[in-house]
């Protein structure tokens, strides 16, 4: 577990109040309010071009809100530059929607990108050894290391993209659709290697997804963006309670009643799956 250096650690490590984002006459976020709690995998789900992405993009300061106030790790996120080099970016790592590898350089030169920006003055065998182990931690061979991405699957890439994100040893861990594009099996894997890593790293994970799977296997709580808001945060149980329609037809339509049923089942033979190893993608 990690020790606590901040004293505004009691607080919950994100919070946004009254967000609005307008790109022109568009409205994605009109007054959404949202607080993610230490330690916790929160989901967001929510429609296609509903404002997941951009939610996430104004909560690490890549996207200037309209208007609203988002604190994060203490600090006001809307108030700083975050161009100035403040600490505070270097306590989360970011895996983006399509992972987004460096194209021309190998997995451990993509892990090594954040380290030379925020540890300029690091040893290079040193850097490389952090890197090294970074991709290790999630599940890839040695090998992998001198690899290029298009020498990747799928879910290698995502890997080597988590690789990346974990790089600073964040506290945060912000995931954009980490499981779109894989395999059912591999999207399982990674499900678990996401939990395993919050565990034993102490994270606190954004974790947007339209993966039910997901939802149901590894997220403390789920919150739903509709209509420019976050309208529920809770457990799948509390939101299908809520009777709200959008939210009892995402987890009671076909594919929500199947990945709840699965869920169930796993709960029984979860001492099984226990033994399935986690080496490739
Ligand atoms: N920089 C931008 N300029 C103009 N419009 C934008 C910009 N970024 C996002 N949008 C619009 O804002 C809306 C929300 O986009 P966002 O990417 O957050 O959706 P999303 O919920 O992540 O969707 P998906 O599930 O498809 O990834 C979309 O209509 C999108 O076109
Ligand atoms: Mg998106």
């Amino acid at each position: 577990m990690r020790v606590n250096n901040h004293p505004e650690d009691d607080a919950p490590p994100i919070v946004v109040e009254g967000l609005v984002n307008r790109f022109g006459d568009f409205t994605v976020h009109e007054g959404l309010d949202l607080t993610v709690r230490r330690g916790e995998i929160l989901g967001v789900v929510g429609g296609s071009g509903s404002g997941k992405s951009v939610l996430m993009r104004s909560i690490i300061g890549l996207q200037r809100p309209t208007a609203g106030r988002i604190d994060v790790l203490g600090r006001t996120i809307t108030e700083v530059d975050l161009d100035q080099g403040i600490g505070v970016r270097r306590r989360w790592g970011v895996l983006f929607q399509g992972g987004a590898l460096f194209s021309t350089l190998t997995v451990g030169e993509n892990v090594e990108v954040p380290l030379k920006k925020f540890y300029p003055e690091l040893d290079p065998k040193l850097r490389r050894e952090i890197a090294r182990y970074k991709v290790i931690l999630t599940g890839l061979a040695d090998s992998a290391v001198a690899k290029y991405p298009s020498e990747l699957s799928g879910g290698m890439k995502k890997r080597a993209g988590l690789a990346r994100a974990l790089a600073l040893d964040p506290e945060l861990l912000f995931l954009d659709e980490p499981t779109a594009g894989l395999d059912p099996i591999g999207a399982a894997k990674f499900d678990r290697l996401t939990r395993e890593l919050k565990e034993t790293l102490g994270l606190t994970v954004f974790l947007i997804t339209h993966d039910l799977d997901t939802l149901y296997e590894i997220c403390d709580r789920v919150a739903v963006i509709a209509d420019k808001k976050i309208i529920a945060v809770g457990t799948i149980p509390e939101l299908i309670a809520t009777k709200h329609p959008w939210i009892e037809s995402y987890f009671n339509g076909p594919r929500g009643r199947a990945a709840h049923a699965s869920h169930d089942r796993n709960q029984i033979g979860g001492d099984q799956a226990a033994w399935q190893t986690e080496v490739d993608g």
